[in-house]
């Protein structure tokens, strides 16, 4: 990976020309690595979700922005199995997810992070890791009958664990209960674990959050890395300097709705996004929630 290489506060090329046509909510991409048809939750007598239509562009990084309760962690636990939308359809890669259980999403190459990391805080760090591999399911029988395959396939895991924690400067801490990481560190931890799968499309529900300044740019660091190995991004962030920072497209939400998508420069203009925000966050202004991601000169 060549992000150690870059200027720090340097943005990384934006991709472009991921839309096909006019901006408006639900346009469509060259590209679409996710599509969303007609997808609704609703929790009693609240509307969590109701997303008419939604394309997520390939290899490139996308924030799904919005107030608190705008439906952005429902519609990812929609996306990926841990809930079940009362109508709608959708799909990852060209197939119909609809139905499919959590773990089989994941192994299909598409996972998420938690919002509220779920570090299992009783298990080692590298013990960890290895909870995330692939194959964990299904080919336990097979190896369980040829014991020496399991230890080859052991050991491959434990290879690929140990790599991954050394990219993510957590390889001094693998024998380390995760319960004794700071809270950057087990959202490192658990970007890394997602990693174990050789994911396509990786989302990340708000890698920012309780996050110690010091460690913020390494997040961004890996975040945009995760973009230069070809892997999707999809994540959910009230950071907007990360999001003006690494996105190339934003998607907002508001009241379950997409009310507005488009590159960061121009959604964060749109009066529907400001009005969507003054709901929550009534004295910041959109470039100046917490301030905490240098950025280049000029970009203030
Ligand atoms: N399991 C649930 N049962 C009842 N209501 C729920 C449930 N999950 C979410 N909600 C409600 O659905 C709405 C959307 O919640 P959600 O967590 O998706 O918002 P969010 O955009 O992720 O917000 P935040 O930025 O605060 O994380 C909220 O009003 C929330 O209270
Ligand atoms: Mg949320």
């Amino acid at each position: 990976m060549s992000s150690s290489a870059k200027i720090p506060g340097k943005p990384a090329s934006k991709t472009t020309g991921l839309h096909i046509g006019e901006i408006r909510p639900g346009v469509s991409k060259v590209d679409p690595i996710v599509t969303i048809d007609g997808v609704s939750r609703r929790f009693g007598g609240l509307t969590a979700v109701d997303v008419e239509h939604l394309e997520i562009p390939r290899g490139a990084i996308t924030a799904l922005i919005g107030p608190n309760g705008a439906g952005k962690t429902t519609l990812f636990n929609l996306l990926t199995g841990f809930d079940k939308p009362d109508t709608g359809s959708w799909s990852f890669a060209g197939k119909s997810l609809a139905g499919i259980p959590a773990f089989k999403v994941a192994q299909m190459g598409q996972v998420r992070t938690f919002q509220l990391t779920k570090a299992l805080s009783l298990l080692t760090v590298l013990e960890n890791m290895k909870l995330g591999a692939k194959d964990q399911r299904g080919e336990k029988l097979l190896y369980s009958l040829f014991s020496f395959l399991w230890k080859v396939k052991e050991v491959e895991i434990e290879a690929k664990a140990m790599e991954l924690l050394k990219r993510f400067k957590l390889d001094a801490k693998k024998d380390d209960f995760a319960a004794s990481l700071s809270g950057g560190q087990r959202k490192l931890l658990e970007m890394a674990r997602a990693l174990m799968t050789d994911p396509v499309l990786v989302m990340l529900d708000e890698p920012m959050a309780g996050v110690n300044p010091a460690l913020t740019q390494s997040l961004l660091e890996h975040v945009l890395g995760l973009k230069e190995q070809g892997m999707t991004v999809l994540f959910v962030e009230h950071d907007m300097h990360m999001v003006r920072h690494i996105a190339d497209w934003v998607i907002v939400m508001a009241e379950g709705r997409v009310v507005a998508e488009g590159p960061a420069e121009e959604v964060m203009k749109n009066p529907a996004v400001i009005d969507a925000y003054l709901g929550s966050h009534q004295d910041t202004d959109l470039g100046t929630i917490t301030g905490r991601i240098t950025l280049p000169k000029g970009k203030k």
